[in-house]
């Protein structure tokens, strides 16, 4: 599908997963492949728009859907402070920010710079003490320009709908977005999977999208939904 309802509009899409070093061989991460916020991406482009895409540790593979797409322009980042440090000035540029990636909600406190070796502490176990990393996309919001559209991921483990719902209307109060997407995951689901079942909250917390399908049919659905927060002028 290509439609030109972003034509002109500048898009920027974080993606993926961050991830925190332990020493100079291991990291903490998660199991985000990057799937969802690649597929937005190559949607957003497909319908017009110029778009910077923030990739966190995202396969080549799967980065291959947008590689070649002259609308889309690609950085890649690693830690939590890396894509800190970027979104802001990307974002500078941009009418509608979609935070997609799985930020890491913690940080090693003191990042060994050698690697960490069993035979240094024999029969004893390392202790990693974790520090918070910021809330980018709370910060987003405190900056946000006018007019700006803020959009933010809510991947839940959940027992039912409701407790799905429930969670991301308090996500969507916490965080001050204008679209809140949240799906369910858990060990088969949402993340690294082709397909994805996602509802979109808007700010007052109701449903305006509830969509099943593959990443890319899921994140023309959640532009439709983008497309009716910017109020562009019928062309
Ligand atoms: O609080 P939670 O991690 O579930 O929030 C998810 C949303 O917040 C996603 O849009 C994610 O990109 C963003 N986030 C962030 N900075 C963090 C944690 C999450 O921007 N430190």
């Amino acid at each position: 599908r290509s439609r030109g309802d972003l034509v002109g509009v500048r898009v920027l899409v974080t993606a993926g997963g961050t991830r925190e070093p332990i020493d100079p061989v291991r990291f903490l991460g998660n199991r985000s492949s990057g799937r969802q916020g690649v597929a937005i991406a190559a949607a957003a482009a497909d319908r017009g728009a110029e778009v910077v895409l923030l990739a966190a540790n995202i396969d080549g593979a799967v980065l291959e859907a947008v590689s070649s797409d002259q609308a889309v322009r690609l950085v890649t980042v690693g830690t939590t402070a890396e894509l800190d440090s970027t979104v802001h000035a990307a974002a500078r540029g941009a009418r509608v920010v979609i935070m997609a990636a799985a930020v890491a909600d913690y940080r090693v406190a003191e990042v060994a710079d050698q690697k960490i070796r069993k035979e240094d502490s024999p029969g004893a176990a390392p202790t990693l003490t974790l520090v918070e990393n910021p809330d980018i996309l709370v910060s987003l919001v405190r900056d946000r320009q006018d007019d700006q559209v803020i959009v933010g991921f809510a991947a839940e483990t959940v027992d039912d709908e409701d407790e799905l719902l429930e969670r991301g209307r308090r996500k969507l109060a916490r965080k001050g977005v204008d679209l809140l997407a949240v799906n369910a995951v858990g060990w088969s689901e949402g993340f690294e999977s082709e397909t994805n079942e996602v509802r979109v909250l808007d700010a007052e917390g109701d449903v305006v999208v509830a969509t099943a399908g593959t990443k890319r049919a899921v994140a023309d659905a959640l532009l439709d939904a983008v497309v009716a927060e910017l109020n562009l002028p019928e062309s």
